[in-house]
């Protein structure tokens, strides 16, 4: 199967300090796969070397056979990466529909086993926010935020939705309302990058898994492959 997203042997680094050496993953046409590890072990800054907000000093990124790498954010997010950014970020001023509306795009990636989205099937996939379509970005509580990030992401109808903490912060019953959002996208054939603590949601969702260890790859596989060896879940996450 082709992938749809590589990344490989990529170095990056925050001035002297380096933090991805010679990061590579991929994701396949219709996967999720998730990056796991302790924090700080380099999930965000790959997330920002995909999104060109930190330039890489060396490898390559590849979507769709398109190279990324050196391209600007908006170049990049028009290919069709879509992203839920950590804490979220809804513009706080803005009301729930203009926070929509602000990033709205028609589908260019040229999947066209893709349903488009528009404002209507954002508020039929996630009716919370068509409730609160004329509140502002201030007023929502944690989980109407992350949703409302989510459909933000949609909105800008991508091939690949990618997510920086998920559930980061959330009630339990909140976290069950998102972990259904995604599976539903999976099954509707969106691909998805999934960064979140909770091994357990993400084992049952997500297809592939990548663990990261101080900026690479140190262990790769299937979600089954996973639980039957939870020794490489307690010693790179530190988790039962
Ligand atoms: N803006 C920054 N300036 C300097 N160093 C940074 C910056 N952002 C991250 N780092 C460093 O880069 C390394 C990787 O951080 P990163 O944010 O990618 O980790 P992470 O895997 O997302 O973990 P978590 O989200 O749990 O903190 C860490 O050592 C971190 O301290
Ligand atoms: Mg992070």
């Amino acid at each position: 199967m082709n992938a749809l997203l590589e990344m490989n042997d990529v170095h990056a680094s925050y001035g002297q300090a380096q933090a991805l050496f010679g990061m590579g993953f991929d994701v396949r046409e219709g996967e999720v796969v998730t990056l796991l590890g302790r924090n700080g072990m380099g999930r965000s800054t790959t997330i920002k070397c995909l999104f060109g907000m930190l330039a890489p000093s060396s490898g390559s990124i590849r979507l769709a056979g398109k190279t990324l790498a050196g391209m600007p954010s908006h170049g990049i997010a028009r290919l069709g990466l879509g992203l839920v950014p950590e804490g979220r970020q809804v513009f706080p001023d803005l009301s729930v529909e203009e926070n929509l509306v602000a990033t709205a795009r028609a589908p260019r990636h040229g999947n066209a086993n893709l349903q488009a989205w528009d404002l209507a099937r954002v508020y039929a996939f996630f009716p919370r926010l068509k409730q609160r379509r004329n509140n502002y970005g201030w007023q929502l509580s944690g989980g109407e935020q992350q949703m409302l990030a989510i459909g933000r992401a949609l909105m800008t109808n991508p091939c690949l939705l990618v997510l920086d903490e998920a559930t980061e912060g959330l009630a339990p019953i909140i976290r069950q309302e998102i972990w259904a959002a995604l599976a539903a996208l999976k099954k509707e054939g969106l691909s998805q990058i999934v960064i979140d603590k909770n091994v357990g949601a993400l084992m049952k969702f997500a297809d592939r898994h990548f663990v990261m260890e101080k900026g690479r790859v140190v262990w790769q596989g299937g979600s089954d492959q996973l639980r039957a060896e939870p020794a490489i879940v307690q010693q790179y996450m530190g988790v039962a």
